[in-house]
């Protein structure tokens, strides 16, 4: 055709660590639906396929247009033949078939309320879907035995299928740094996770806490955790230790990605007055009692608006020698940080993980005391924590 419009290709360097990728996603509805085939290759127990479809939704919140049309993607890394056909659909029929197919489709919807139980993975939600339980209520009816995790789950499930807004976090965060306050003196919390990307919602508050002098921080989690517990802000609490020195398979390589800092999953009784944020924070906190006529989002049944709301908050301490790596480990995207550590290996001969980073032909482990010499050490341009939101 003579007067065709030339679309120009776009184009991107294959890894998402070598990428910009912020918010202002252009391409939600192509991402939307591989995000959710990716989802549901993550509940089928096949992570191959859906590492697959996070990377090419990966690709696609990173480009700076809307794709209109398939020819701009000829080069672009990542998009293999399934995606381009759920792209294909997308840009044809403005939805795709097989995205819209898997949400109706029951045995996903299934596997999505009861994963969505927080202390509930895959593995038991296929078995009690097997059973015939598809439901919260077939699940409280059963009488199956639930650990101390799953019942805290299901208490408050709506709470906790409820985003946590950035108002939310900041009072967590004023919370959370009074009690390490209280407990030593000169220790450092830093906000992590989606909310350090600068997401406006999340599915939790995460933290990482610190001590400017080596050892110090010894001991801060269980200390912590006391304290929040004696002030009456903890529905749920499981602690699991640093087993960072025992490890016995080299500090950069865990067996899985999990890293061994002691940790803390927990469930925060957040006070509505609290949750108004900033100073206020720190009063409601303190004046801990239920007040009168608080427009809670949810009702308890019965007894009228519940003056406070259950956070799911993670807490992760490590020693300042490992603290680049714990923040940079802890900020995200997940696939941000799996494709750091797909780089590191596959193209630097290195490995990295959230305590430190190891080079392989040098045989010694490189030291960093900030994000950016760790990309320096990796060969890789700086990104910040707002652009790692791939
Ligand atoms: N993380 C980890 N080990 C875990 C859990 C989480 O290293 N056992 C890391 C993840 O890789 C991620 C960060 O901690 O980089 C935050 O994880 P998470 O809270 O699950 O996700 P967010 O990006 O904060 O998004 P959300 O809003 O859903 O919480
Ligand atoms: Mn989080
Ligand atoms: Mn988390
Ligand atoms: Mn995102």
């Amino acid at each position: 055709q003579m007067n065709e419009v030339e679309v120009e290709a776009f184009s991107t360097p294959s890894y998402a660590c070598q990428r910009r990728t912020t918010l202002d996603n252009h391409n939600a509805v192509l991402t939307d639906a591989l995000s959710l085939l990716a989802e549901n290759a993550e509940l089928s127990d096949e992570d191959g396929r859906g590492v697959a479809f996070r990377r090419a939704a990966a690709v696609l919140k990173s480009l700076p247009e809307p794709v209109t049309g398939l020819t701009q993607l000829r080069g672009l890394p990542c998009l293999g033949g399934h995606s381009l056909r759920v792209i294909k659909d997308v840009l044809e029929n403005g939805a795709s078939s097989e995205a819209e197919a898997t949400k109706q489709s029951e045995r996903f919807k299934a596997l999505k309320v009861l994963t969505g139980i927080f202390g509930v993975g895959v593995k038991t939600a296929e078995r009690w879907i097997r059973d015939g339980i598809v439901g919260l209520q077939q699940l409280q009816l059963s009488e199956r035995p639930l650990n101390r995790a799953q019942r805290a789950g299901l208490r408050h499930y709506e709470d906790l299928n409820r985003p946590v807004t950035r108002a939310e976090a900041a009072a967590v965060a004023a919370v959370v740094e009074e009690a390490v306050a209280a407990v030593l003196p000169g220790a450092r919390t830093t906000l992590i996770g989606g909310f350090r990307r600068g997401k406006l919602t999340g599915h939790d508050v995460d933290f990482l806490m610190t001590h400017p002098e080596e050892g110090r921080e010894a001991g801060l989690m269980p200390k912590v955790v006391s304290w929040l517990d004696s002030q009456g802000f903890l529905l749920y609490q499981k602690t699991t230790r640093n087993s960072y020195l025992e490890a016995k398979d080299g500090p950069a390589r865990p067996p899985s990605n999990m890293d061994r800092f002691e940790r803390c999953y927990s469930i925060f009784k957040l006070p509505e007055e609290a949750r108004r944020g900033g100073e206020e924070a720190r009063r409601g906190a303190e004046e801990a009692e239920p007040c009168s006529g608080a427009a809670a989002a949810s009702q308890v049944k019965g007894e009228g608006p519940k003056p406070w709301r259950a956070v799911r908050v993670d807490l992760v301490v490590s020693p300042i020698s490992q603290f680049a790596f714990a923040l940079l480990g802890w900020t995200g995207s997940k696939l941000f940080e799996r494709e750091l550590r797909r780089w590191a290996g596959h193209e630097k001969a290195m490995s990295l993980s959230s305590h430190a980073l190891y080079d392989n032909k040098q045989s010694r482990y490189l030291r960093a005391s900030s994000e950016e010499e760790i990309f320096a050490h990796l060969g890789l341009e700086y990104v910040p924590p707002s652009e790692r939101n791939a």
